[in-house]
């Protein structure tokens, strides 16, 4: 009776909304878009000094002001005053303390009569000039504008605030947001989602069909970002851009040329300025410095709200966004079994409570399921965590890094399974590095591992994974490698040293739809049981969605989708103290 019930339910959605939007667990054969030459406008930077990244300010008003979650009920109010400093040699910080952070903000934009007030930092990008790399003698440094955080807490949920910030003298513009709803089985909700956004055109044409996608939300819509944000590291520290790039951005001994980081806050004001946005971190967020510091500028510029969800790191939450569950994780930090970031994952999905929020989702940077160049580059974090999040019934993935869409399946250990996630890269937003290639007879160097020659080489001198930190710095890469490597049975041995079954010889069964167009996408939560997911290629109307699929949660089939929570410690009591809240959202780490 209950499966008869469940079928129904598929039925009433699937035509009442559009007969032909398929369900995830609708397993057809895979799919790859055609190439189109039209659809890859050459690279590019926007102007930092002029058009919507320009500087307008004149004096000291707030400048590149964004929201994100503090924790339940709480927004964090982020923005920068007083100018960024660049020069060679030593520079003089300004002074956080020097200034206020106040934001005032109300019902209505006429009475903006409550009041919170926050703290303030800088940081400094030093670089080392007897490295030719970074451009010798003629490398800058950096110090930051002051970055200011203000957390609003116990607003009333699904609320229109009105808000300007400053330092109590001079304000900025007021501004309006609307509140999250709490957390709770309350429908709809959407979810905008995008990564690798960068400061090109391309990023611009995002901008502005995601803005669209936050103006239709018939719920107070959150963005989540998957990492890579403005691709400073894509800069030499002196300022010039090589063109077509050819540094080694988002590697770690990358330079970084931060006024990009100012540019791109002030790019983003129009979207995140009136709707949250929580993120993971990326390979172009590591922008190593001269003393081997990394990761410094994201920890300054978006707080995460990691102490609220009971991690002991800026890199892993959760947050709950009505009835939704969003973990952020990272590629980059200690994800071994029993590792931190490990057991702290471990413990968050156990304390999940499905009645309140059924929808869970994982996002961070680098996918565990893409079948392009990046493909198994994550293997070791996908071995050691894809059976405790396969357990626990999450419902969906989000990855970036790769600049191209591709959705999976519903997959387990590369077997297609109803009951796992889908797995959705969505590092298309647009940046300046172009798009990944799909073509492999347009773009011979880099194509899907399935096309000839596609293969990525994995060799002890180019082991997998290329982008990640080592957890243990006296390891031998060629260990890394033996404990990375596996194989697929129907696989092919392309790419030098690579092991016969390596990589797949056509896409494989769990890649159901990839396409290489710069785009964002949304996820609107329905009921208990279905996820409309929308991607929205920047070449199409945002009426249309290029892919969509309804991601389906059958409890009766796949009883992990109803969670742990029955062996579960007590829910934590999180943002249950507002000044824990501010701590965490203020001390970036
Ligand atoms: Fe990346």
């Amino acid at each position: 009776m209950l499966l008869r019930l469940f079928i129904c339910v598929v039925v009433v959605l699937s035509s009442a909304s559009a007969a032909v939007i398929p369900l995830s667990t609708d397993i057809k054969p895979p799919y790859t878009h055609p190439w189109d030459s039209s659809l890859r406008p050459a690279t590019d930077f926007l102007s930092l000094t002029s058009g919507i990244a320009a500087d307008n300010t004149t004096g000291d008003e707030p400048s590149q002001i964004h929201l994100t979650i503090a924790g339940p009920n709480a927004i964090s109010v982020n923005w920068a005053s007083d100018k960024a400093k660049t020069g060679k040699g030593y520079l003089q910080p300004n002074d956080p303390f020097s200034t206020s952070s106040i934001v005032t903000y109300g019902l209505s934009a006429a009475d903006l009569n409550m009041t919170a007030t926050g703290t303030a930092q800088v940081y400094s990008q030093i670089y080392n000039t007897s490295y030719a790399y970074w451009g010798g003698n003629s490398t800058l440094n950096y110090t930051s504008p002051v970055l200011h955080t203000v957390v609003l807490p116990e607003l009333i949920p699904d609320t229109k605030y009105y808000y300007k910030v400053g330092d109590g003298a001079t304000f900025g513009e007021t501004l309006s947001f609307q509140s999250l709803k709490a957390a709770g089985p309350n429908y709809p909700q959407r979810l905008l989602l995008i990564a690798d956004w960068g400061l090109s055109h391309n990023s611009s044409s995002t901008l502005d069909h995601i803005l669209k996608s936050a103006q239709q939300a018939t719920s107070p819509p959150c963005v989540l970002y998957i990492a890579d944000f403005s691709y400073a590291d894509t800069w030499y520290p002196n300022g010039s851009v090589s063109a077509p790039n050819t540094a080694a951005e988002g590697s770690p001994n990358a330079g970084s040329y931060q006024p990009v980081w100012d540019a791109w806050q002030r790019f983003v004001q129009p979207l995140v300025g009136q709707v949250p946005m929580v993120g993971g971190t990326g390979n172009h967020e590591e922008e190593q410095e001269a003393d081997g510091t990394m990761f410094k500028s994201v920890q300054a510029r978006w707080p995460t709200p990691y102490r609220a969800s009971g991690s002991p790191s800026y890199f892993f939450y959760s947050v709950d966004v009505g009835p939704s569950h969003n973990i952020f994780l990272s590629n980059y930090i200690d994800y071994t079994e029993d590792s931190q970031q490990w057991l702290w994952l471990k413990g968050d999905l156990a304390r999940i409570d499905r009645t309140l929020t059924p929808w869970v989702t994982v996002s961070f940077h680098n996918p565990w399921y893409t079948t392009d160049t990046s493909y198994k580059e994550f293997e070791q974090m996908r071995i050691a965590m894809e059976p405790l999040v396969y357990a626990a019934g999450v419902d969906s993935f989000f990855y970036g890094h790769v600049h191209a869409y591709e959705r999976s399946t519903p997959v387990f250990k590369y077997t297609v399974d109803p009951c796992g996630p889908v797995h959705i890269t969505i590092g298309d937003g647009g940046n300046s590095e172009g798009i990944s290639f799909l073509d492999n007879y347009q773009h011979p160097k880099l194509q899907f591992e399935d096309r000839n020659g596609g293969c990525p080489m994995v060799n002890a001198s180019q082991p997998r994974p290329s982008y990640l930190l080592p957890l243990n710095p006296s390891q031998d890469p060629w260990s890394w490698y033996q404990r990375t490597l596996t194989f697929q049975a129907d696989g092919n041995s392309t790419g030098v040293g690579n092991p016969p079954g390596y990589c797949y010889k056509e896409q494989p069964a769990w890649s159901a739809y990839r396409e290489s167009s710069f785009g964002h996408g949304t996820l609107d939560l329905v009921n208990d049981t279905h996820a409309l997911w929308s991607w929205h290629a920047n070449q199409d109307s945002n009426a249309v969605a290029r892919d969509q699929v309804y991601i389906v949660r059958n409890t009766h089939a796949c009883p992990n989708k109803l969670g742990s929570l029955a062996t579960a410690p007590a829910r934590a009591p999180a943002g249950s103290s507002i000044s824990q809240l501010m701590n965490a959202a203020s001390s970036g780490g």
